[in-house]
């Protein structure tokens, strides 16, 4: 039986939670996790892969909560689920899902390293891994970073080989290019310097035919009238 008052109560909590964003959102850009640059990772079946979550907090943590989630398209669970004392301790695992999930690095010496590495690899561990990480110092403050897992039957490699050989051969035309340029612009040069020496010849023997020839008879010529 839906009534008008039943819509109140969805706009109240936008608005909560739009209150409660710009409350946060001084304090938000303290906490942060990061799961590297890649966000897709590939890995053969059968064999292990570290899945990378760092964070970092500038007001320090105690009790901090972490968790890993997995999300694909027909299941969700957490992974692994624990805590951290504060800034001089290691983690406490406090649940496991699987055996083949064990937590790597360190939270010690400012490390806040909180990567699992997941072993004996299969198909369907593909999917969704978000590391959430929750800080009681900062109001309870939780943030999260996913990457995507892809388990896949071998890396394919040979994709990389044909960009290569590609981008070789169009760096070798653009560099040939290049060079046919080069060597034109240098035989252009070549000819423009030799006929510009035999047009230097041609001026200054045809200037020195003026002076022979021309000036002495003209100053012959001139002279007369000015003494006049
Ligand atoms: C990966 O899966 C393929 C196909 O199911 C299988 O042939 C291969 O042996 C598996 N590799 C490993 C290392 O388990
Ligand atoms: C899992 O991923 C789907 C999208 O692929 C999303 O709609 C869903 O909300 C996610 N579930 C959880 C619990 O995060
Ligand atoms: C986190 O710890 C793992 C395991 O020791 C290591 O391989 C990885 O490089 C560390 N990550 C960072 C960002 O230090």
């Amino acid at each position: 039986m839906p009534g008008a008052g039943d819509r109140g109560a969805p706009r109240a909590r936008w608005l909560g939670t739009g209150l409660l964003g710009l409350f946060l959102l001084p304090v938000s850009l303290s906490l942060e996790v990061s799961v590297g640059k890649a966000t897709t990772i590939y890995a053969v079946n059968g064999t292990e892969i570290l899945l990378p979550c760092t964070f970092s907090s500038c007001f320090g943590f105690e009790n901090l909560r972490f968790w890993w989630s997995y999300n694909s398209t027909d299941t969700f669970k957490i992974l692994i689920d624990g805590t951290v004392k504060n800034e001089k301790s290691d983690p406490k695992v406090k649940l496991k899902e699987d055996d083949r999930i064990t937590l790597e690095g360190t939270t010690k010496e400012k490390m806040n390293n909180i990567s699992i590495l997941l072993r004996n690899l299969e198909f369907s561990d593909s999917g969704r891994y978000t590391c959430h990480v929750k800080n009681p110092k900062e109001n309870y403050l939780q943030h999260q970073a996913t990457i995507t897992l892809q388990v896949v039957d071998k890396l394919e490699e040979v994709d990389n080989t044909a960009t290569l050989i590609i981008l070789a051969v169009v760096g070798g035309v653009i560099g040939l290019l290049v060079f046919v340029l080069l060597v034109k612009k240098f035989i252009a040069f070549i000819i423009k310097k030799t006929q510009e020496k035999k047009k230097e010849c041609l001026v200054s023997s045809s200037g020195n035919d003026n002076t022979e020839n021309g000036l002495p008879g003209s100053k012959a010529e001139e002279k007369p009238p000015t003494k006049v």
